[in-house]
């Protein structure tokens, strides 16, 4: 089984330009059901990954930065082309789950591997442990692992696909936990 990371809405990409980042080689990523009885184990999601980090935001030793893919198009006088599309989450407002998507963010989201090559997502607030009229003084940058495929429905579409729960338990009653790791390309 295959999974996507989205790629919808392109017409509506931004550009940021932040030549300051370091880009890794590509890789593939590969999804795993946490769920004991899960069937989804192994799966990949053939596209070619790289991972971008200025080196400013990092968990422990580990960079946080963005997940990019280069998006194939034909330039204007019929070459191929393609533009570098960071990944970031589109948020439903009346839903928990997000879904990753490139080049159409809200909200660029800070990820990073761990050193067993698993995907997490970046924080270093927590607002669970929040004290009414206390600014938090523990900004500790932190990893989290809130991986999950579920059924979701963008502009029409039905599909399963990665998605971030924001917190707790996902509202969304089809969404199984997993976890993604990094794979990389055999030469
Ligand atoms: C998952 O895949 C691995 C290797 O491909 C296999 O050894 C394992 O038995 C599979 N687990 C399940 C629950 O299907
Ligand atoms: C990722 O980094 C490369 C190398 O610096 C750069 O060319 C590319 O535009 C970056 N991608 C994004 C989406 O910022
Ligand atoms: C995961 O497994 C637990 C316990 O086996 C079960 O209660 C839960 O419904 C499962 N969740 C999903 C999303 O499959």
């Amino acid at each position: 089984m295959k999974f996507q990371l989205s790629a919808a809405l392109m017409g509506l990409a931004a550009t940021v330009v932040s030549a300051q980042d370091t880009q890794t080689a590509p890789f593939n990523l590969q999804i795993k059901g946490t769920n004991k009885s899960s069937k989804i184990n192994g799966s990949s999601i053939s596209s070619e990954y790289f991972f971008n980090y200025t080196g400013y935001n990092k968990v422990g030793n580990d960079e946080a930065g963005t997940l990019v893919w280069n998006l194939p198009y034909t330039d204007p006088n019929g070459n191929p082309a393609s533009e570098s599309q960071a990944m970031g989450l589109y948020f439903d407002s009346t839903s928990n789950v997000a879904a990753p998507m490139f080049g159409f963010s809200q909200f660029t989201f800070l990820v990073g591997f761990n050193s067993e090559g698993e995907l997490f997502g970046y924080n270093y607030v927590d607002d669970s442990k929040f004290i009414a009229g206390k600014a938090p003084t523990d900004l500790t940058p932190k990893a989290y692992y809130q991986w999950a495929v579920c059924w979701q429905y963008f502009t029409g579409y039905y599909y399963q696909s990665v998605a971030w729960v924001l917190a707790g338990a996902p509202h969304n009653p089809t969404c199984e936990p997993v976890e993604i790791t990094k794979v990389n390309i055999k030469a």
